[in-house]
């Protein structure tokens, strides 16, 4: 391409927008940018100085109707920083903003799209947002987001705006526009994961139950586990799954949720299962508020230093996977001296079982993790 490809950057009112400047000034060997911006997102960075660096006028409001166009026709599209309101309104489709009005469009031209949502965590826990992070990726759009990221006043210093992963992003995108790589990875990219053996059912080609229940799942993750799609296959056992997942995991009396999930990561570790280390090495994460736990023990589970109680825990549950042969008395008997209950033993044996036929099941169809588990709970 001998022009340079065109960028819409599209900015709403989020505090990151104050960097936009540097960024522009940096992308401007590689892109033509056209920046629009949303009334909120104009008082985070000097209008009049982002038009002398882009060579562009900025864009706040539509145009009247025989007005020409001042700006070249976009090539891809990038909303950096999109606010909750933004990113909300976008999945919805409304489009009563310049901004808005192209990122909807955008989505129907089929142009390539990388978007960085930045709320902060009280308003990313509303469920209207992890539903329109999952419709938004649904469209094939980019989306670079990590809860374990953004802004939270009750983690000072936790807020780290992926700027890194956002120009690999458009990196990607620039060499998809030469030919050099797929441009979008079309309708419901999931971050290069690979296909089950199988075959994967979409959400909505399950049966109207199971639609609810992972979508309940998938609406508060922001994406579809793939394990779900896998499972799909067969919707008689996802649903046999499903429930004997929930009366396992969301049990309230007996292990503590970080012990049930410790259970799951160390025995995985000890299955050899991808899948269900990184995704519940994700979930053990976030449940025990610990970055580290997860990785040492998937590493070595039999090694990794642990208090009395969690020692206790896991040593139960390697026995039970690994040699069942010679399981016995002995190993009930280090539980209980360790202080496990005989309703805690239980817990461990089940959700060593339940996981060890989801371990298998994952071998069987050669699932892989989605991408978005990686950096959770980091
Ligand atoms: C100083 C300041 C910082 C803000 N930071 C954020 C933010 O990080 N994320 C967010 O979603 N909203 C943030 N807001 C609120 C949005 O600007 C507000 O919801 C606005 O209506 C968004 O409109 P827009 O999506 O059209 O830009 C901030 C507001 C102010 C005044």
């Amino acid at each position: 391409m001998e022009r340079q490809p065109v960028l819409y950057l599209v900015a709403s009112g989020a505090s990151p927008a104050r960097e936009l400047p540097g960024v522009v000034a940096e992308l401007a060997g590689q892109w033509d940018i056209c920046v629009i911006t949303t009334r909120e997102g104009s008082r985070f960075f000097d209008v009049g100085e982002m038009a002398e660096l882009t060579g562009h006028p900025v864009r706040t409001s539509f145009k009247d109707p025989d007005a020409p166009d001042v700006l070249p026709p976009a090539d891809a599209f990038a909303a950096v920083p999109a606010t909750f309101n933004t990113v909300n309104k976008w999945a919805a489709g409304i489009s009563d903003t310049l901004a808005l009005g192209l990122l909807n469009e955008a989505v129907g031209l089929g142009r390539p799209i990388v978007t960085v949502p930045w709320p902060n965590a009280p308003l990313a826990r509303h469920p209207a947002f992890g539903r329109s992070i999952l419709m938004l990726r649904e469209c094939g759009i980019s989306v670079i987001y990590d809860p374990g990221s953004i802004p939270d006043d009750s983690k000072p210093g936790q807020a780290t705006f992926p700027w890194e992963m956002f120009r690999a992003e458009l990196a990607r995108i620039r060499a998809g526009l030469q030919g050099e790589l797929p441009v979008r990875r079309g309708l419901r990219q999931d971050g290069g994961m690979s296909e089950s053996r199988f075959g994967m059912t979409e959400l909505e080609d399950l049966p109207d139950d199971l639609r609810e229940r992972v979508g309940e799942i998938a609406a508060r993750s922001g994406f579809v586990p793939n394990i779900f799609r896998a499972l799909g296959h067969r919707p008689a056992e996802l649903r046999a799954f499903l429930d004997y997942h929930d009366a396992l995991m969301d049990k309230t009396d007996g292990l503590s949720k970080a012990e049930r999930e410790l259970v799951v990561v160390a025995t995985s570790a000890a299955n050899f299962c991808t899948y269900c280390i990184v995704a519940h090495g994700a979930i053990l994460r976030i449940r025990a508020k610990d970055p580290i736990l997860a990785d040492q023990v998937a590493a070595n589970p039999w090694q990794v230093e642990l208090d009395g109680r969690r020692r206790a825990i896991v040593d139960l549950a390697l026995a039970l996977v690994r040699t069942p042969e010679y399981f016995g008395d002995t190993d009930i008997a280090a539980a209980r001296d360790a202080g496990l209950t005989d309703d805690e033993i239980w817990d461990v044996g089940a959700i060593t079982a339940l996981f060890a036929a989801s371990n298998r099941l994952a071998h069987l169809t050669a699932l892989q993790p989605n991408a978005e588990f990686y950096p959770m709970g980091r």
